[in-house]
């Protein structure tokens, strides 16, 4: 079997290169390892930046994201007992975020694919790379008990943090890497939103943050020791925090209901420079991953594959390759001032247990700053709305 792009991973960087390919009318195989009802019930990303959004839209892929998704204009910064608006749309020249979970993402980008009739091969197993320093990469597989072999033009690595390609790279990457001394205990609960934006709060007791999927859902997280184990958890404890950590002197706290799934995740930076070698070009989280404080990480894996498919498609189009030497270098630049906002927000509204009583008031006096200056506050919504991009295609 041959095809010109081989995809590996069908989360939201390896659904997406295979729709705009398939714009572009080139072919592609996307292979996963898992199956499609995982890929819609994990609950992950919930916040699009304007740009992802846009990207969606004039991709044909938005228009449930327009009907069912949130647009949010502002966000809040909570600390010492009060919410502080950020009008991050007026700040921003009239971009906003849009709140829409990526398991959406996911089923609207599996139904544009499934529409479309190329190939989408869920549970493969066994899956390696070979010869990408030639011009015949190959995927070697595992499908319905059969071994497989597809040789492509390129192979693109979408296949996350835990996948098989960023291994594949060779020696000659460099690993960024950091970790974070807590995780995030998030839960989605079956209680109506009530606020109508994100709040962000920094507390004596940790970061908490409360977020939203529908008018219905409420999706919220505080921050944990490392490795926590869930199970110290009943729900009762996790409202009894909650309700500690955000509840506001003017009364505001988030609306308490049965919670319908919780988990926890540990929070890192890391990047892979450059991002390919040969023909294996990584895309989203095999290349790099960021702390979910910037809700970041979706958005980042679409500005990649955005990059990577104006690349490929260059290449088929008049034989040009400058776009694909060039892709690693242009995704990095995004990737580390991405990296940049994503640390200084997680440094500024976590506890870390490093930290000491100077190091809360510095961040307490970052957060009034912040919340007292326009300018201050201007350069946060530029990044939380997104940096901007051309999403033509
Ligand atoms: P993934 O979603 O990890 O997809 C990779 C796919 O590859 C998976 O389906 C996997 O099964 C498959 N795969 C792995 N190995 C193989 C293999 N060997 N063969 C075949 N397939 C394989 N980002 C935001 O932008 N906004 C947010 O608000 C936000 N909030 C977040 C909150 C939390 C709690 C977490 C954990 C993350 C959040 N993120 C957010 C980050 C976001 O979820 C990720 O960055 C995003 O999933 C990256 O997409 P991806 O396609 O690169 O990788
Ligand atoms: C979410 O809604 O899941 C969410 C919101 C903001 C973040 C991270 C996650 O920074």
């Amino acid at each position: 079997m041959h095809t010109q792009v081989g995809i590996i991973g069908a989360g939201p960087a390896g659904l997406l290169l295979g729709h705009l390919l398939h714009l572009k009318g080139i072919d592609s195989v996307i292979l996963e390892r898992r199956n499609r009802e995982y890929a819609i019930d994990r609950v992950r990303a919930g916040v699009l930046e304007q740009v992802t959004a846009d990207l969606m839209t004039r991709t044909g892929v938005g228009a449930r994201l327009h009907r069912e998704g949130m647009r949010h204009d502002s966000v809040y910064l909570s600390f010492s007992g009060r919410r502080h608006l950020i009008p991050i749309a007026e700040l921003s020249g009239g971009k906003a975020i849009y709140v829409y979970g990526q398991n959406e993402v996911v089923k609207d980008l599996m139904d544009a694919r499934i529409a479309t009739g190329r190939p989408l091969h869920y549970e493969v197993s066994e899956v390696s790379v070979h010869d990408i320093g030639t011009t015949r990469p190959r995927i070697c597989y595992r499908a319905d008990g059969e071994q497989c072999e597809l040789t492509c033009d390129f192979i693109a690595g979408c296949d996350g943090f835990h996948g098989i390609c960023r291994p594949a790279l060779g020696d000659a990457v460099t690993f960024y890497d950091k970790h974070y001394p807590f995780s995030w205990l998030g839960i989605l609960a079956e209680a109506p939103p009530s606020s109508d934006a994100v709040v962000y709060t920094f507390h004596e007791r940790g970061f908490a943050l409360f977020s939203m999927r529908s008018h219905k859902i409420t999706r919220l997280y505080f921050q944990v020791p490392p490795r926590e184990d869930i199970n110290k958890w009943p729900d009762d404890a996790i409202w009894d925090e909650m309700l500690k950590r955000m509840t506001t002197e003017d009364g505001w706290k988030p609306n308490v209901g049965p919670v319908l799934n919780k988990n926890v995740t540990a929070m890192r930076s890391f990047v892979t420079e450059p991002m390919c070698a040969g023909r294996l070009y990584l895309a989203g989280d095999a290349a790099h991953i960021v702390p979910p404080t910037g809700a970041k990480g979706l958005n980042l894996a679409a500005a990649d594959v955005l990059l990577l498919g104006r690349a490929i498609a260059a290449f088929y189009g008049t034989g040009t390759t400058d776009l694909l030497e060039e892709y690693s270098d242009t995704a990095l630049k995004r990737v580390w001032r991405t990296q940049r906002f994503s640390w200084w927000m997680t440094q500024t509204l976590h506890c870390s247990p490093e930290g000491n009583a100077f190091d809360f008031k510095r961040q307490l006096t970052d957060l009034d700053f912040i919340t007292g200056s326009k300018a201050a506050m201007t350069s946060l919504a530029e990044s939380y709305v997104g940096l901007p991009m051309d999403t033509e295609f």
